[in-house]
């Protein structure tokens, strides 16, 4: 008998696989993201449209490599005055665009997969990486309550992601993250450094020369 839940030729998702050989906090969900693609690429563009993806001020004055804007009721910007969580875009004044639905079934469906049950992001960062872009490995620390997971939905180019220790100095992990791929990191690996290397040159089918990440926070 065949209990499988997909038919032959198609292709049944890859079981979630351990960032971290045997353990089970942080996940690598391959290919999760690609059966909501068609969904989110025009919800992405509307985001883009009312709040458009900008290269942030560090705290030290340097313009991000990496262009972002956010989605929610809360979104992340950082200038001169520091990192933060904001419901004003700074650029318009105006609140964020909610968070599409398809974006929140997403982050939620990868959530629980990953061992996440009541995944309830009130923030979804969007980053868009042009070749060279790169992200320093960095902890994501601005959110109120660590106790929430980190979902990350990588589209487009793919990259190397960084996954790193409690402290900075740890050897990090090179993980290739491909168009379709999410990464839930959270529980005792939530504070853990983390960044992208810079991203090579190419062309993706669907998003020409460019990676866009989404990540999803509970930040309040
Ligand atoms: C981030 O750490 O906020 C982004 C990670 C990524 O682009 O994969
Ligand atoms: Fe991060």
């Amino acid at each position: 008998m065949n209990l499988s839940l997909f038919a032959d030729e198609e292709q049944a998702p890859a079981a979630p696989a351990p960032l971290v050989p045997g353990t089970s906090a942080s996940m690598l969900l391959r290919g999760f993201a690609l059966p909501y693609v068609a969904g989110l690429l025009p919800a992405l563009d509307a985001i883009a449209h009312a709040a458009p993806l900008r290269h942030m001020l560090t705290p030290g004055g340097l313009p991000m490599s990496v262009a972002m804007s956010s989605c929610g009721l809360l979104g992340w910007v950082t200038d001169r005055r520091g990192y933060r969580y904001a419901a004003l875009d700074p650029a318009s004044g105006q609140p964020w665009p909610p968070m599409p639905a398809v974006f929140l079934r997403l982050a939620q469906e990868a959530a629980l997969a990953a061992g996440y049950a009541h995944f309830n992001p009130d923030a979804c960062l969007v980053n868009r990486y042009a070749p060279g872009a790169r992200m320093a490995l960095h902890q994501d620390r601005d959110e109120r309550d660590f106790t929430a997971p980190i979902v990350s939905v990588s589209l487009g180019l793919p990259a190397t992601f960084l996954f790193g220790g409690a402290a900075r100095a740890d050897k990090a992990a090179r993980i290739p993250l491909l168009h379709g791929d999410v990464v839930v990191w959270g529980g005792v690996d939530r504070l853990r450094f983390h960044g992208v290397a810079p991203l090579k040159e190419g062309e993706h089918a669907l998003l020409g020369a460019q990676r866009i990440n989404l990540t999803f926070r509970k930040a309040s």
